[in-house]
């Protein structure tokens, strides 16, 4: 299919905050994230006319799949190339191997990373197999690279239903770095099924933190399906609040959020 930007409908919607936020509608998933994925393309190519890295903030979850699928189209079917993109992901459980099928290392392998020619040494995710006195240092060396490569140009995001990004959970701050946290109840619960059984979900993660996020560029936040209609309220619908770490996204300038209709229907 031949996908064009111009057809792509971008719809703007007052929020409540009266702080209005862009935010692009569409029916169906697929074609709302072939918006990202090619708004992401565009950014790579016109680093590669300059000779420079792009340098990308990524998420799993389900939320940014599709967003995947469309890139690795794009690399096989349209010449795309990654060589020149540096990546940074949001977040990692701690206790996992980057083996284990449950990581976020084996959810980016297998949903991107090894469908495109993206350099391996280019790809940076939290571990999750670290020892304890590693933990502060690795957050500290995973901050600093991010300033090295000049800041992450465009940062994707879902929104977990606690209003967490990344994973920083409800009372993440909003000067919060790369850090170790404690997942809340709910965000357990909700990744109960992949662990078969909320025993087995790790109980900590190393994230990026709500400032590091908010130092991107650029971000695309996505979210689908009425489950997440009332976080969205919450969210983006009333003032920001500590409560609601994904608040914290009315306060950058450059935020799309990017939704199907029935994760937009409460904020009409
Ligand atoms: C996990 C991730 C988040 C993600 C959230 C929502 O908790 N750490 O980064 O946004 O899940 O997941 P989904 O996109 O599957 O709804």
């Amino acid at each position: 299919m031949q996908t064009n930007q111009n057809n792509f409908n971008l719809k703007s919607f007052p929020i409540l905050t009266k702080q209005k936020m862009a935010a692009f509608q569409h029916p169906q998933k697929t074609v709302a994230s072939q918006y990202v994925a090619h708004k992401i393309a565009e950014k790579i190519r016109e680093k590669q006319n300059v000779n420079q890295s792009c340098v990308l903030g990524l998420a799993t979850g389900s939320s940014p799949v599709l967003v995947y699928k469309e890139l690795i189209r794009l690399h096989h079917e349209k010449g795309l190339s990654f060589q020149n993109v540096v990546t940074f992901n949001l977040d990692e459980y701690c206790g996992l191997q980057k083996e284990d099928e449950n990581s976020y290392h084996y959810f980016m392998n297998h949903q991107l990373f090894n469908h495109i020619d993206i350099p391996k040494e280019n790809i940076h995710i939290p571990a999750g197999d670290l020892k304890e006195e590693e933990v502060q240092q690795f957050c500290l060396n995973y901050e600093s690279l991010i300033e090295e490569h000049g800041g992450l140009d465009i940062q994707v995001l879902g929104i977990g239903r606690t209003g967490h990004i990344g994973f920083n959970e409800p009372g993440s701050g909003f000067d919060s770095v790369t850090r170790r946290v404690i997942l809340d109840e709910l965000t357990i619960s909700d990744a109960a099924n992949d662990f078969g059984g909320s025993e087995n979900v790790p109980k900590q993660a190393i994230t990026m933190g709500v400032k590091t996020i908010l130092s991107a560029k650029k971000i695309f936040l996505m979210a689908w399906g009425a489950k997440k209609a009332d976080i969205l309220e919450e969210s983006f619908c009333r003032p920001f609040s500590h409560d609601v770490p994904a608040s914290f996204l009315q306060a950058h300038h450059n935020v799309e959020l990017v939704l199907d209709n029935d994760a937009a229907f409460k904020m009409q």
